[in-house]
């Protein structure tokens, strides 16, 4: 189960959220058309070594590289490679690092170049959707609240909301319980507590919900071969809040009117 953690723990946390925005950054600006993933996965590794911290994702359950980058039809998990980034492309970027033993966990989705209006509308929703789950997380509020605030946003647009892949509970882990679906009813799960942490992580296709693993064992692609969008924050639940942690400072989240 989640650890409940300290304000001196989540600090730690934000330590290595401040090392993932950073890459992040990093990779939003490098990421141009000619560009390999190996060159940002490099680079990631690069930021990560130098701030002190450690890339999570390397030698998780086998994973060969640091960071995950997942084009077009990839939704998560895809491994870096020769693949050069070409005009058009959506890029889903996800980065992990520990600083301390405290882990931080958050991903984001960009277009190369130009996108049809319909393919820049799916990232920027599904953005929306991980904001909308964020501000659900509460001490007394309920993992139906986080899942049901996401769906709610990629309803109107029709998009498939993944379910084989879901947010989690993270501290002196990468995963930890509870997992955090993005679905649900409103009032209903279990009830969220003050210390603990969660990745809010939608991912959201353009067609259907439906997955398939490709054969390298780890990239997750749309079963339709629609484009795919994911977001993710690390999200520390706080007496006055949901603090996030994976931004080049932490940030409180205000109550909703
Ligand atoms: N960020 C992913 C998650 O939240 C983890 C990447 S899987 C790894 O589940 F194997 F690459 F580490
Ligand atoms: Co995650």
């Amino acid at each position: 189960m989640i650890t409940v953690k300290s304000v001196e723990e989540f600090e730690k946390m934000a330590v290595a959220g401040s090392v993932v925005a950073a890459v992040h950054q990093a990779v939003r600006e490098a990421a141009v058309p000619g560009v390999t993933l190996n060159r940002l996965d490099e680079i990631s590794a690069d930021i990560i070594r130098s701030a002190g911290c450690t890339p999570s994702f390397l030698g998780y359950m086998g994973y060969p590289k640091t960071i995950c980058l997942s084009p077009n039809d990839v939704i998560v998990h895809g491994i870096p490679d020769d693949t050069v980034i070409r005009d058009g492309d959506v890029l889903s970027v996800d980065v992990g690092a520990i600083y301390e033993g405290w882990h931080g966990d958050a991903a984001f989705t960009m277009a190369i170049g130009d996108v049809p209006d319909e393919v820049s509308t799916l990232i920027d929703a599904t953005e929306q959707a991980m904001w909308e789950g964020v501000a659900q997380a509460r001490a007394g509020n309920r993992l139906g609240d986080v899942g049901s605030a996401v769906s709610a946003v990629a309803a109107p647009h029709g998009y498939g909301v993944v379910r084989e892949y879901i947010g989690h509970g993270i501290g002196r882990q990468m995963h930890e319980k509870p997992e955090v679906p993005n679905y649900g009813e409103a009032g209903r799960g279990l009830k969220l507590k003050k210390g603990w942490a969660v990745c809010v992580e939608p991912m959201f296709n353009l067609g259907g919900a439906g997955t398939r693993v490709l054969d390298d064992g780890w990239s997750v692609v749309t079963a339709d071969g629609s484009l795919s969008a994911h977001w993710e924050h690390t999200v520390a639940i706080t007496k006055d809040g949901p603090m996030v942690l994976t931004l080049p400072e932490p940030k409180l989240i205000a109550v909703p009117a």
